[in-house]
């Protein structure tokens, strides 16, 4: 089988790491490429983590790390309530031998994206720091790849300070959300799809049950008691685990539905909705339809590849 040469660039992250999970589990994608950017935790923690998550499900691919900071604005707020202390929920990765690769996230990128001559789909689900950057150096990336996938955005938010009109990663960096979504075709899977697909306690149960505890068997479940309870006594959203959605949406297409509409980005520091990714859901402003965006989800084909992927990591 001619697998699917993937790379993600992501901020591990509670639900980065289950995105990097499900993709490795899967017989018919290649990950390519890991790299990191700042975003839930401080670069200097998704660096570690990328690393990390590596080393502990096996994966041979090329670590990148990225840029530490949004293009225009300071790195606000973490969001270790959500992810844990180290990014990755009660994961603490102690010791890690592997090495990063010397090229930045953005040459690793366009690098892999021109070597596979098309094939190449790109996830970020992470601010897009450095997809933007890799634009702005590289104006000819699309045209090299076949899918760029974002996880972002969305028509409501998940940041108070916006009114929850945008969505964190949008948020963290909207320079870089307006360069990559308005310059670029991308599939944006927001907060819209993957609130749609939150995992219910009972479905984090059988996965929980499913995992062994090997090494990595291990680490996954880890990953799903962490979601179960952060977001049981503490209320928070970890049931929705955004990120493996986008890439969900590659496996099985039935997964998520997608409609084409005129997206664009607020970027305005002075807006209060600052982040927003605005979408013509009615397609009245006659502007060209420029992005794919998930507006449905088949919740139990979503949880049943959480599932196949918990089995997968006990088998090993
Ligand atoms: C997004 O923000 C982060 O907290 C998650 O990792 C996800 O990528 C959801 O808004
Ligand atoms: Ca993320």
């Amino acid at each position: 089988m001619k697998r699917i040469p993937i790379i993600i660039d992501c901020d591990p992250g509670v639900d980065d790491s289950f995105a990097i999970a499900l993709a490795y589990s899967r017989p018919e994608l290649e990950i390519v490429a890991i790299t990191a950017v700042e975003g839930n935790v401080p670069a200097s923690l998704t660096r570690r983590n990328a690393l990390g998550l590596c080393e502990t499900l096996g994966i041979n691919c090329r670590v990148g790390f990225g840029m530490d900071r949004p293009l225009k604005r300071p790195y606000q707020r973490d969001a270790s309530d959500t992810h844990g202390k180290s990014g990755v929920g009660s994961v603490v990765f102690d010791e890690i031998t592997l090495a990063p690769d010397p090229l930045p996230a953005w040459e690793i990128i366009y690098q892999e994206a021109v070597k596979h001559e098309g094939e190449l789909v790109l996830f970020a689900v992470g601010p897009l720091t450095n997809i933007a950057m890799c634009l702005m150096l590289h104006p000819d990336l699309p045209k090299h790849l076949k899918r760029l996938v974002i996880m972002g955005g969305g028509t409501f938010g998940n940041v108070r300070s916006t009114g929850l009109k945008a969505e964190f990663n949008a948020w963290i960096d909207p320079t870089a959300a307006k360069i990559v979504i308005e310059g670029t075709e991308v599939y944006m899977v927001g907060l819209n799809a993957t609130h749609a697909a939150a995992v219910s306690v009972s479905d984090f149960d059988e996965m929980i049950a499913l995992c062994g505890d090997k090494y990595s068997s291990g680490l996954v479940r880890e990953l799903c008691r962490f979601s179960r309870r952060n977001h049981v006594e503490n209320g928070s959203d970890n049931n929705c685990i955004h990120d493996a959605l986008a890439v969900a949406s590659l496996i099985d297409p039935l997964c998520v539905g997608f409609e084409h509409h005129y997206v664009y980005v607020e970027d305005r520091e002075d807006a209060a909705n600052v982040g927003e990714t605005v979408i013509d859901l009615s397609d009245t402003s006659g502007k060209a339809k420029n992005c794919h965006v998930a507006m449905t989800v088949d919740k139990k084909r979503f949880a049943d590849l959480l599932k196949d992927m918990c089995r997968h990591y006990a088998s090993l």
